[in-house]
């Protein structure tokens, strides 16, 4: 079980990051969007590296003039789950979302994604609103959010 250092994603990291995303099931980020993230100065995306290798990552999006953070994507390797990393990414997405002056974060999520509700329910995340269809393949969804500051 290797030790994992959280850090920002670097062009090197494309391809495990592609293989990550290949490896669950939904709509997926192109290899095109995940250079236009890496270079955007609204997006974060930040990869929790350990034993040579990219154990999981996440993507934050930062819209401009808007009060909350976006996660739009996490992932974490299928053969390191179950040991906290999700919770080190969440975590390390809300430094950087109150580090860049955001009052809260939001997220989408598939309805039959068990592991990933109940990983934002225990970080305080709570249930915003039903998305029906949501996906592109028809699935549904909801919005979490999570606020720690504002009126
Ligand atoms: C969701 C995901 C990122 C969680 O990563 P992880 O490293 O396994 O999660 P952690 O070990 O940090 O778990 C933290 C908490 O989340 C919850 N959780 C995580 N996986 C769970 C599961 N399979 N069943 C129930 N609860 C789960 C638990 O509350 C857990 O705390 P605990 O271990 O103290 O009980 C991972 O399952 C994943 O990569 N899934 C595929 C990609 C995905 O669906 N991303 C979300 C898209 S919105």
């Amino acid at each position: 079980m290797p030790a994992a250092r959280l850090r920002s994603a670097r062009a090197a990291d494309l391809p495990a990051l592609l293989a990550l995303e290949a490896r669950f099931p939904g709509d997926r980020l192109s290899p095109r969007s995940f250079r236009r993230h890496l270079a955007s100065p609204n997006a974060r995306l930040r990869v929790l590296a350990g034993g040579g290798r990219v154990l999981g990552y996440y993507l934050l999006l930062l819209r401009r003039g808007s009060a909350w953070a976006r996660l739009y994507s996490i992932a974490v390797d299928p053969a390191e789950r179950g040991r906290g990393l999700g919770r080190r990414l969440l975590a390390d997405a809300e430094r950087q979302a109150r580090a860049a002056g955001r009052d809260g974060l939001r997220l989408e999520v598939r309805a039959d994604n068990g592991a990933a509700i109940a990983l934002y329910e225990a970080a305080g995340y709570r249930r915003l609103a039903a998305l029906p269809g949501y996906y592109q393949d028809g699935g549904n969804g909801w919005r979490y959010a999570r606020r720690w500051q504002g009126p």
